[in-house]
């Protein structure tokens, strides 16, 4: 599934190939966020053009709308949502703490409340797996329980506990799934919290279920930045070279070097789309908000030589005033251009490993984006 094709000689960053149902991805890869089968306020073939062919989708979402039966009478999420290319979707673990209006969690599943009308609803470990096997998923995620930080060590090691357990199960169920032929693949999450013994066992009983990938949670969930980096190196030493490894819920260029550098494979945020749709957007010196009186006259492109829509054909003058008048076309435009930074990073990052010159072009990068960013 993985080929690892250069392995940095300085860091554990790594580049190679990884074969999907929906096709083979270069790696490192960033992964645009489709939640409701669509990534907000972008077409599927503007991020199918610029070369993206892994996008992420929302068990917790999908499952409450439009729901089960609209998946199986389409055949699936690629079909329904004319996605060709390959889609990972998460288990709702993440959604259900962070969006749901109540919810309570017992060894048997989570029950909550909708957002979107206050209905209640239960997940099992096993629920979501056949949810993600309706949705035709490449690479589904087990349930977990992602807890923020600063809480107690007692209801670290249960969330912990619990996340294993039902990693457990939901391995029972992706293997019948996968005995009656369908070829997407399971990973499993290691949680842990900000403790280092929890996240040492974490890691140990996540690995010896022998998942086709493993992913890193609960990180990039409010601590600081270097509590992030201890708890990223920390967790990565643990995890086997040979499989595809993913850091669930990071986005930004800092945090991105962070991965790639501790040999993180795929990584997902809404941060660029989001803000995008903010006024905010993504240059080589800093992020910059369009919204300001000071591009107002300003003719020139968001990034010189960026080859996206907005930079191609319009001014910084032009997409602040979208943003003024409200007109949906800014964030449409915005949105293209965060999604094409990205994508050109990593196409940069990826040479940069394979000519072993991935420290340098981070410092340098990072020395321009940091330095000059406002
Ligand atoms: N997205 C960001 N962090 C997490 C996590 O810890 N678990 C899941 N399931 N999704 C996430
Ligand atoms: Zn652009």
């Amino acid at each position: 599934m993985l080929t690892i094709d250069h392995n940095d000689t300085l860091t554990a960053a790594r580049t190679g190939t990884l074969a999907l149902p929906h096709g083979t991805i270069e790696v490192p890869a960033f992964m645009p966020v489709g939640t409701n089968g669509t990534v907000k306020a972008i077409s599927h073939a503007a991020v199918d053009n610029m070369g993206y062919r892994l996008i992420l989708g929302n068990t917790y979402h999908l499952y409450l709308r439009p729901g089960k039966e609209v998946f199986e009478t389409y055949g699936g999420l690629h079909a329904f949502s004319s996605w060709p290319h390959n889609i990972l979707t998460d288990s709702g673990g993440f959604q259900v703490f962070s969006l749901a209006p109540f919810r309570k969690i017992r060894d048997e599943g989570v029950r909550f409340r909708s957002h979107i009308d206050g209905s209640y609803h239960h997940l099992t470990p096993e629920s979501v797996v056949e949810f993600q096997r309706t949705l035709g998923s490449d690479i589904m995620m087990c349930l977990d329980e992602c807890t923020p930080p600063e809480i107690s060590y007692k209801k670290a090691i249960e969330a912990c506990r619990r996340t294993t357990a039902w990693a457990k199960r939901s391995k029972v169920r992706w293997d019948i799934e996968r005995e009656a032929g369908f070829e997407g693949k399971l990973f499993g999450i290691i949680q842990g919290n900000f403790f280092k013994d929890l996240r040492k066992i974490s890691s140990e009983e996540i690995i010896e279920l022998d998942f086709p990938g493993i992913a890193i949670g609960g990180l990039s969930v409010g601590e600081p930045k270097e509590t992030f980096e201890e708890y990223l190196a920390y967790t990565s030493q643990f995890l086997p070279s040979e499989k595809p490894r993913y850091l669930m819920g990071i986005g930004t260029p800092d945090y991105i070097f962070a991965a790639v550098e501790n040999g993180i494979d795929l990584f997902d945020c809404v941060f660029a789309t989001r803000t995008a749709r903010n006024g905010t957007v993504f240059t080589k010196d800093g992020m910059i908000n369009l919204k300001k009186a000071g591009h107002a006259l300003d003719k020139g492109p968001i990034e010189e030589g960026c080859t996206c829509q907005a930079c191609t054909r319009y001014s910084r003058g032009y997409m602040r005033h979208l943003f003024k008048a409200g007109e949906l076309f800014g964030p449409m435009l915005a949105t293209e251009h965060n999604l094409q930074f990205l994508y050109d990073l990593m196409v940069e990052i990826r040479h940069s490993i394979r000519e072993d010159r991935f420290s340098s072009f981070k410092k340098n990068f990072l020395d321009r984006y940091v330095k000059k960013g406002n």
